[in-house]
């Protein structure tokens, strides 16, 4: 009997072990469960003509247990000493470098004996080099302007480990003060507050502050010839002249979309909320940088019609810069999150209708991707294992919409047992308790179950938590196991014109109504196309190219709608068609178009994909080019 409890309680412990071993973030070398970095002072000297950055960070920890070394993550850097800032020692340190084709980088090391409770600063001294992707050095042909050159950075995923030797996990939070010494006329932009700046004679150093801790990945430069433009109390557009006047108008809703979000949350506590509009090669469409947001210049429609992507970077305020996930693996509490918010904006700034076909229309994309990695593998699921694997690796459409979906599914279930939005409640009350947190899954899981309580009562909330699936929503990969229903006044009138255009009797002023629609309606029209199972005839082809003259370039988001659908369906794929492909091709670098364009158009006429690739590589952000290779790889 005995040894029977024994024998269990060994299996307890390894169970809670494995657990354990799980719930660390596989990302990171990092030793932060036994010393734990609070914050970065950091130098940053930005050398165009070596395009590196020259860095000099001083990182303060505290020791959690004893311990002997300090291991953080780097990968593509080149450290030239480790100094301990209080006795002014260099300290020894190792690089391994058989963990070169590790996706995680390379773990330094350093060695220096600290007992728990212990406050102690490195000071570390080092370049990045051109083998890393979170720095990006644009010649000046590659800017707008193209007179002087341009770099900015971009550490999501887990990129920040190529900028500067840090804890680059999303569990550890940190203060960030920077300087950044550019050549003049340059202007150095930074995801803090402006202090101040001071002249050198040929540079100019800028200061930054960021006094709330912040995760490593939302660390972020940028430095060009920026000009700036005050849009609202709290809000710069940021960028150079030949666009920022563009921007300012485009995003002009900005303020308005804040105060949205926090009459749906909490107050915005991060002062400030700036944007920043990039050269074409910004690989994403925004990025929610506080305090500076990074956006792409495919978003100037002229029409504010593209503005959502800001809704959603907005919204990152709460949902990731304030509440973050504690891991990689939990990517969906901060986008599935962030995707809930931004339609709550999207609501009210235009209407609930628009809000959910924007929710029908992503349902598509959604689906295409839980296919293309598989119903029954984990990247299909809001867990993926990620072991051995690199964050961007599993980047798809599932953490934003299979965990809106779950979200909303969620509120559906909740709201009408209570006479108030009781979800919107719980999430205001989520976002106050765990504020300047990073927290896993079975945080909010526990949180929502135990307000479910508080709110209802035993009854109700037994009757509501019987109906979810928590495991296949959450852990379960391939599809969600709830449809949940978006049926809303916009989609009829696109689907009857999808019907009357299989059936090639749409009316001959189909065009003006066409022009009309808000272009989610025409993104709708598109992606049914794409997802329809049908191949596109002469006529057909006709109406979307000439008629309709989609390929014209005025709106990325359509134009990638219809390349996308004339790709997968189209009977011919026409010369024209396919020198304005290669036109959009080198337009935008963005990855959203990208890369499902790439994938298509090299199933089409692999030669010519893989020269057009070969073509603009070297203007793609290297973290495109890295897996714009890795998709073409796979098909073959
Ligand atoms: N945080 C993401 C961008 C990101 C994700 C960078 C993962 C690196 C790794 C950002 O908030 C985002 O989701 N951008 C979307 C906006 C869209 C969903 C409205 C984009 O870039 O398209
Ligand atoms: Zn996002």
């Amino acid at each position: 009997m005995a040894s029977l409890s024994n024998k269990y309680f060994f299996v307890f412990i390894y169970i809670y072990l494995l657990n354990i071993s799980i719930e660390k973030d596989t990302n990171t070398f990092s030793n932060y469960e036994i010393i734990k970095q609070t914050k970065i002072e950091a130098n940053f000297n930005v050398d165009f003509s070596q395009k590196a950055i020259h860095g000099l960070v001083k990182t303060y920890f505290t020791a959690l247990d004893d311990g002997e070394v300090i291991v953080l993550d780097t990968r593509a850097l080149k450290i030239n000493s480790v100094i301990d800032s209080d006795t002014g020692e260099e300290l020894e340190f190792a690089l391994d470098d058989q963990y070169e084709l590790d996706a995680n980088g390379i773990p330094l090391r350093i060695y220096k004996e600290y007992n728990k409770g212990d406050q102690i600063a490195i000071l570390i001294k080092y370049d990045t080099t051109k083998d890393g992707s979170a720095v990006q050095f644009l010649d000046p042909e590659q800017t707008t302007g193209k007179i002087y050159p341009f770099m900015f950075t971009q550490c999501e995923s887990i990129l920040c480990r190529e900028l500067l030797p840090t804890q680059d996990t999303p569990a550890v939070k940190v203060t960030v003060s920077v300087g950044i010494t550019v050549e003049k006329p340059l202007f150095a932009v930074e995801s803090g507050i402006f202090q101040n700046k001071i002249d050198n004679g040929d540079t100019v150093t800028y200061f930054y502050e960021q006094k709330i801790p912040i995760p490593s990945y939302l660390i972020a430069l940028a430095a060009g010839k920026i000009e700036e433009r005050v849009i609202s109390d709290r809000t710069k557009v940021y960028g150079e002249k030949e666009l920022v006047d563009l921007a300012s108008y485009e995003f002009e809703d900005t303020e308005k979309f804040i105060q949205l979000a926090e009459a749906y949350t909490i107050p915005y506590v991060w002062g400030e909320y700036n944007l920043l509009i990039l050269p074409s090669s910004f690989p994403f469409g925004g990025m929610e940088n506080p305090t500076l947001t990074f956006v792409t210049p495919s978003l100037i429609a002229g029409d504010k019609s593209l503005a959502d992507v800001v809704a959603h970077e907005i919204s990152h305020s709460w949902s990731g810069n304030l509440v973050t996930m504690d891991s990689w693996s939990d990517f969906w509490l901060n986008e599935g999150f962030t995707m809930f918010l931004q339609r709550k904006i999207i609501e009210k700034h235009i209407d609930a209708d628009i809000a959910k076909l924007d929710a029908q229309f992503s349902y598509n994309t959604l689906a295409e991707d839980i296919i293309k990695f598989g119903e029954s593998k984990s990247f299909s699921s809001l867990k993926p294992y990620l072991v051995g694997r690199h964050a961007d690796d599993c980047f798809s459409e599932i953490p934003y919409e299979k965990g809106f979906n779950f979200l909303y599914y969620l509120e559906s279930i909740v709201n009408p047992q209570s006479d108030i939005d009781l979800f919107r409640k719980i999430l205001k009350q989520y976002f106050t308790k765990f504020k300047y947190q990073s927290i896993k899954y079975e945080d909010f899981k526990q949180f929502f179950i135990d307000k479910l309580y508080e709110e209802l009562g035993e009854t109700k909330a037994n009757a509501i938590l019987k109906q979810i699936d928590w495991v296949r929503w959450i852990e379960a990969p391939g599809f969600p196991p709830v449809k949940n229903d978006f049926s809303n006044k916009y989609s009829t009138e696109v689907e009857n014109a999808i019907e009357k255009f299989y059936n090639n009797n749409l009316p001959s002023d189909f065009k003006y109504t066409f022009v009309k629609w808000h272009t989610l309606l025409k993104q709708y029209f598109l992606s049914s196309i794409r997802v329809t199972d049908k191949e596109l005839d002469d006529t057909q082809l006709n109406l979307l190219s000439n008629v309709l003259n989609l390929k014209e370039g005025y709106n990325a988001e359509v134009n990638f709608g219809y390349f996308a659908a004339v790709l997968e369906h189209g009977k011919t794929l026409e010369d024209d068609v396919k020198q304005a492909l290669i036109l959009f091709l080198g337009k935008f670098g963005r990855m959203k178009y990208l890369r499902p364009l790439y994938i298509d158009f090299y199933k089409r006429d692999k030669e010519t994909a893989r020269a057009t690739f070969e073509k603009y590589k070297s203007s793609y952000h290297p973290i495109a080019q890295r897996l714009i290779e890795m998709d073409l790889k796979n098909l073959d």
